[in-house]
């Protein structure tokens, strides 16, 4: 098939001028926003532009179909609250582009998905979950974001078509930036995935008194924000004989109540997330983290409450589709391409759950990502499109295309 490396690029920085940050390519672009519906309006227009049948599921999840069994390429189009211009948006136009130049090929036929919510302003991946059936659409509706608005709420925005039922789908393949400096620091041009980790992600909260931020000895207060700092210093040693230098875990988001100068905070509610191949080693983790809470909280007369632990097992890529990868980033690009993990979690992991899946990754310049400054050299760009359209191409027999 003849990919159209101009058209592609085009369709890339038209999905960026959706939720421009206005620094660098960066996007604003989280799941139902105002920027995400009509980058996904934009997008339904070129899959219908391309010959594929547009559906929407109740979660917002899109949809371009092929007629017949087909192969799903995609990843998602959502952003972070401060995001690049790559992140999911590029395994999405990358999926159009290889759609587009299959079927004027006569090649396989080739369906494209753009995920909702993958990067999680409600739960972990949480459009790729409830269609994957690891979550529930009615647990799912219950998941506020940090603003306190439910997914209920906010789905509402897209109107549904009806679901996707999976089973016309003989496999997935997701390609996506690295989002981490292996790549770049090797000079190397494509990762092809073995695995990717798993999660674990929950809110906590610490209660204790609100109080004169002036009149209040610091002997007897309660502030519940020096329980979170209490908490932090402690997790590293607490967890030292338990990691691996591949581990990571993290408090991205604290909001303390009522958060002004004067007042000693009476509640800290933080999110605690922490990462790893080995789900054993991610409860023993959990098992930490739950007791060190309890423990601060009791030293500091505090009440300690857990929200729901959301999470993904770690997951190994299809020894079939991943070898379509490998055969052709060889051709490709050859010597200049790797078999690595994957750090950063993707709707691949659930999409595992209903058929086989692979994925392929290009290299973040500076590895940098979840941030504006994210990028990667177009030449790189094209290269992962080629390696992509190559093992969907080669896999043709199989595919029945
Ligand atoms: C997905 O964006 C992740 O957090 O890894
Ligand atoms: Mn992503
Ligand atoms: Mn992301």
């Amino acid at each position: 098939m003849n990919i159209d490396a101009g058209r592609f690029l085009a369709d890339l920085h038209r999905l960026q001028s959706f939720g421009a940050s206005g620094v660098g390519k960066g996007v604003v672009r989280p799941a139902y926003s105002e920027a995400d519906v009509a980058a996904r309006r934009w997008l339904a227009e070129r899959m219908q532009a391309a010959g594929l049948r547009v559906e929407t599921d109740s979660m917002g999840n899109l949809f371009g179909l092929a007629d017949g069994p087909s192969i799903l390429l995609g990843s998602h189009s959502d952003s972070q609250p401060e995001g690049g211009w790559l992140d999911g948006a590029l395994g999405v136009v990358a999926a159009l582009e290889v759609a587009r130049a299959s079927r004027k090929a006569g090649g396989p036929a080739v369906s494209v998905v753009s995920f909702q919510d993958e990067e999680g302003r409600f739960g972990v991946t949480t459009g790729s979950a409830v269609w994957s059936g690891h979550l529930s659409l009615a647990e799912a509706d219950l998941l506020c974001d940090h603003d306190g608005v439910t997914l209920a709420d906010a789905r509402r925005v897209m109107a549904s078509t009806g679901e996707i039922d999976p089973a016309q789908f003989t496999g997935f393949i997701e390609m996506h930036i690295e989002q981490g400096p292996v790549l770049d620091q090797a000079d190397e041009r494509i990762g092809v995935v073995s695995d990717i980790v798993g999660i674990r992600d929950m809110k906590i909260t610490f209660d204790g008194q609100q109080n004169h931020a002036g009149t209040t000895p610091m002997h007897i207060r309660r502030d519940a924000f020096q329980a979170v700092s209490a908490f932090n210093q402690s997790l590293g040693e607490r967890f030292a004989n338990v990691v691996t230098p591949s581990t990571v875990w993290t408090i991205g988001h604290v909001s303390l109540h009522p958060n002004a100068s004067s007042i000693v905070p009476g509640r800290a509610v933080f999110s605690m997330q922490w990462r790893d191949g080995d789900a054993e080693r991610l409860d023993r983790m959990e098992r930490i983290i739950r007791a060190l809470a309890q423990e601060v909280a009791q030293a500091r007369g505090m009440e300690v409450s857990f929200g729901q632990l959301l999470g993904l097992e770690p997951v190994a890529m299809d020894a079939r589709l991943r070898g379509a990868l490998e055969n052709s980033a060889q051709q490709v690009a050859p010597e200049r391409w790797r078999v690595m993990p994957s750090g950063a979690l993707h709707d691949a992991t659930n999409v595992a759950r209903l058929m086989p899946v692979a994925m392929l990754f290009v290299p973040s310049i500076g590895g940098i990502s979840h941030a504006f400054e994210e990028d990667t050299a177009e030449d790189d760009l094209v290269t992962g499109l080629r390696v992509l359209a190559g093992a969907v191409s080669g896999m043709m027999p199989e595919l029945g295309g």
